[in-house]
């Protein structure tokens, strides 16, 4: 197939790219450089150049607190942006993945979120998303939305100025000799790498819609830092966060747990418990700096 992935230098999409490539397809990586999703001028001819069967968009304005400070921004990438890239993709008779938000929910329900639950967004960020998904549900019916979660991968998230998670908790480990961390803040981490893969999968399916597309289980950041520092054998003293110690600027969902209610009813999941996960990733790490 011939694949345009958007956001091509992203954290997700360089895996997205790299995981289509090693099965043969042609992909064509597009940079916010190259392409400004906001405008359908750059939009519709850049895809038109490619003349994909399929187009991966990860690209977003995704920093929360940014967004909350710029709504008009945030609506004009994640949502027309979202509206531009369905637009042309459908014009072309592509298949359009939409990667979107375990933030488009509140967290009120405690436990896993499935596809068919209703969103109710805290914040701009959940709420652009979410307008994303509306515009592409409604333009293109070849489409897969994909919501992911706390999401960590080799490459650098463009929008967090680099360190993911996992990467922020070793560096400080090494600079402080003890860490708070909130405990009240429920996720599923989730490898980039993996999804990439899931993301392979599906395409591969004719079962269009909406997905979550997590690593098994879920953890608070606390329990998170915890697994991390334990992997690695960090000593770091690790606290939880006392309640209210680090306030939150921006509403965010305290549980946004998903279930990928969806892959598994198509025998399309591939997802292993998130422990399994972060265990790879860290291994990968400790090759690449440990010189055999
Ligand atoms: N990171 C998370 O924990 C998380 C959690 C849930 C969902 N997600 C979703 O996952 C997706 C990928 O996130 P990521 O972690 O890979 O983020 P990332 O590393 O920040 O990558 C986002 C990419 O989008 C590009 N981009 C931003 N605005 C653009 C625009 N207006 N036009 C074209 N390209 C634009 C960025 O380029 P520049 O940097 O050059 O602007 C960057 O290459 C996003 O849809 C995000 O909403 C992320």
């Amino acid at each position: 197939m011939k694949i345009a992935v958007l956001g091509a230098n992203g954290q997700l999409g360089r895996d997205v790219a790299a995981a289509f490539a090693a099965e043969g397809h042609a992909v064509t990586g597009l940079t916010h450089e190259q392409v400004e999703i906001e405008s359908m001028e750059a939009v519709k001819p850049a895809l038109e150049g490619i003349r994909p069967e399929l187009v991966v968009n990860t690209a977003a304005f995704h920093h929360v607190e940014k967004c909350e400070a710029d709504p008009a921004r945030a609506f004009a990438v994640n949502g027309i942006g979202a509206r531009n890239v369905a637009q042309a993709t459908d014009a072309l008779g592509a298949t359009l993945i939409h990667i979107s938000t375990d933030y488009v929910f509140d967290g009120m329900k405690q436990e896993p979120y499935a596809e068919e639950d209703q969103p109710r967004p805290l914040n701009v960020y959940g709420n652009t998303k979410l307008s994303g998904e509306h515009f592409v549900r409604g333009i293109n019916p070849r489409h897969f939305v994909v919501r992911v979660s706390a999401i960590y991968g080799e490459n650098p998230c463009r929008a967090k100025g680099g360190l993911n998670f996992v990467e922020l908790m070793l560096k400080l480990s090494h600079e402080r000799e003890e860490l708070r961390v909130v405990d009240d803040e429920f996720v599923t981490p989730t490898p980039t790498a993996q999804i990439a893969r899931q993301l392979v999968e599906l395409s591969g399916s004719r079962h269009y819609g909406l997905y979550h597309a997590t690593a098994e289980g879920s953890c608070s950041w606390f329990e998170l830092a915890a697994a991390i520092f334990e992997m690695t054998g960090t000593r770091v003293r690790l606290e939880r966060a006392r309640p209210g110690e680090f306030p939150a600027k921006v509403p965010r969902p305290k549980y946004s747990v998903l279930e990928n209610k969806a892959l598994k009813s198509r025998s399309l999941n591939i997802f292993t418990p998130w422990q399994e996960g972060l265990a790879k990733y860290l291994e990968k790490r400790e090759a690449a700096v440990t010189p055999s």
